[in-house]
């Protein structure tokens, strides 16, 4: 596989002396990279990282003030798979919203630090050294990492660029081998904005099925879907109970991804044996989250808590800046070629550069030269060649201030 390391693109070397193969092999994200190296860079604005850019709700943010200073059990480690009374909400707000009969929350959840570390212990439990798993080109390049780290194989299978990023179920039946173990299915997708349909999953759900295969979901942007579109989540499939590992996130659905707090769901057999590696990375998730992960999801009922009024004002200001970049990149159509995301708050365009250079170098070039943060798009997989993710998670004013600049860049070097 091409280096995925920005670093590396920008000359910096490594001594691997005495590191494992597994690690040796990885690398910090192009996501994480960016920033970093832009640290460096005075006077950056960001269409990088995927933040959302509004605070953590307030009545998220009161209720863990009032625990800080009522309950001691908020400075110590919670049980190990996380709070009982947070694991309830959860398994209430999974059967809500996945149209679930029934979620055992003892015996099914367990709370994860991010949504990041349960999709790591995840695969990090059922890949071997050699199994491979299929993943969608472009894909989350975290995803890579993981596989890697497990020593497991990528199989890429690409998107439909000119079908709005679509799934092609037939492209993802024809990678399998007799050494498939697992496929990874994200949906709102990073880095395209692409939403899978039911159709789509249900075609999957049949595959999964045939080949005996596990599926891990990693369901980050359920709750951010555009245009009154349909979500449908294979966890709403009974009959896959037991082939999916899913991970949710309360990073970005009520911005807080500072707090590190996410889950698993999947069978009580797998929970079982992740809680071991979640043991060993982990021990617990960090507890003054789970009280903010408690608070937000008390505050919700899919009708009219505080939770369900600060999600619906995230999708408002989302919708307004997903049209905004559209716009703008509308007005760069001599460069940028793109497809409306669906859901997500990342668009992945397509550009043409005069001298036709790759992804990290025209990524470095915006960084250094026009001091815009994005994120190269061979970071994300072989067919993410070519492109560059632009998150619209940042303020409508630092999106404007991002593509003026990008609009002076261009006109200057192309
Ligand atoms: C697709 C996807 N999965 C997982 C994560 C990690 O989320 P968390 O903050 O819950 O660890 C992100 C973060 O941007 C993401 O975009």
């Amino acid at each position: 596989m091409e280096s995925r390391s920005v670093y590396k693109s920008a000359g910096e070397k490594e001594d691997l002396t005495g590191i494992s193969h597994r690690v040796s092999q990885i690398t910090v994200s192009a996501i994480k990279q960016m920033p970093l190296l832009a640290s460096k860079v005075p006077g950056c604005v960001s269409l990088g990282q995927g933040i959302p850019s509004p605070n953590t709700p307030l009545f998220i943010r009161e209720a863990v003030i009032k625990a800080l200073q009522d309950d001691s059990a908020i400075g110590k480690y919670s049980l190990q798979p996380g709070i009982p009374k947070l694991k309830d909400l959860i398994a209430q707000d999974l059967m809500r919203t996945r149209n679930i009969a029934h979620v055992n929350a003892e015996t099914e959840i367990f709370v994860s630090c991010g949504g990041m570390e349960a999709l790591a212990a995840g695969i990090a439990t059922i890949i071997d050294r050699g199994d491979e798993v299929i993943l969608n080109s472009p894909s989350y390049s975290s995803h890579i990492e993981q596989i890697l780290f497990a020593e497991g194989v990528p199989k890429f299978v690409a998107l439909a660029e000119g079908e709005d990023w679509t799934l092609n179920p037939d492209a993802l039946r024809k990678a399998i081998t007799s050494k498939t173990k697992a496929l990874i299915l994200c949906s709102p997708s990073n880095p395209t904005g692409a939403v899978f349909t039911e159709a789509q999953l249900r075609e999957v759900a049949a595959i999964i099925l045939e080949h005996n295969l596990f599926v891990i979901l990693d369901e980050t942007y359920d709750f951010l879907v555009y245009d009154n579109q349909p979500y449908f989540s294979l966890l709403s499939i009974p009959e896959l109970k037991d082939r999916v590992i899913a991970a949710c996130s309360f990073s970005k659905r009520y911005c807080m991804t500072g707090w590190r707090v996410g889950y698993m769901y999947a069978s009580e057999r797998i929970i079982k044996q992740v809680l071991k590696v979640h043991d060993a990375f982990a021990i617990c998730a960090p507890t003054i989250s789970q009280f903010a992960a408690a608070a937000a999801l008390s505050g919700t009922n899919g009708k009219d808590g505080p939770g369900d009024e600060s999600v619906k004002q995230l999708m408002e200001t989302m919708t307004r800046r997903r049209d905004l970049v559209c716009s703008r990149l509308d007005k760069l159509s001599n460069v940028f070629t793109y497809a409306k995301p669906r859901g997500g708050y990342y668009v992945f365009p397509r550009y043409t550069a005069k001298d036709n250079i790759g992804s990290m170098d025209f990524a470095l070039r915006l960084l250094n030269e026009a001091k815009v943060i994005t994120v190269p798009g061979n970071a994300f997989g072989p067919t993410g060649e070519g492109h560059i993710r632009m998150s619209f998670g940042a303020e409508e004013s630092e999106l404007t201030e991002a593509f003026d600049r990008i609009d002076r860049w261009l006109a200057e070097n192309n």
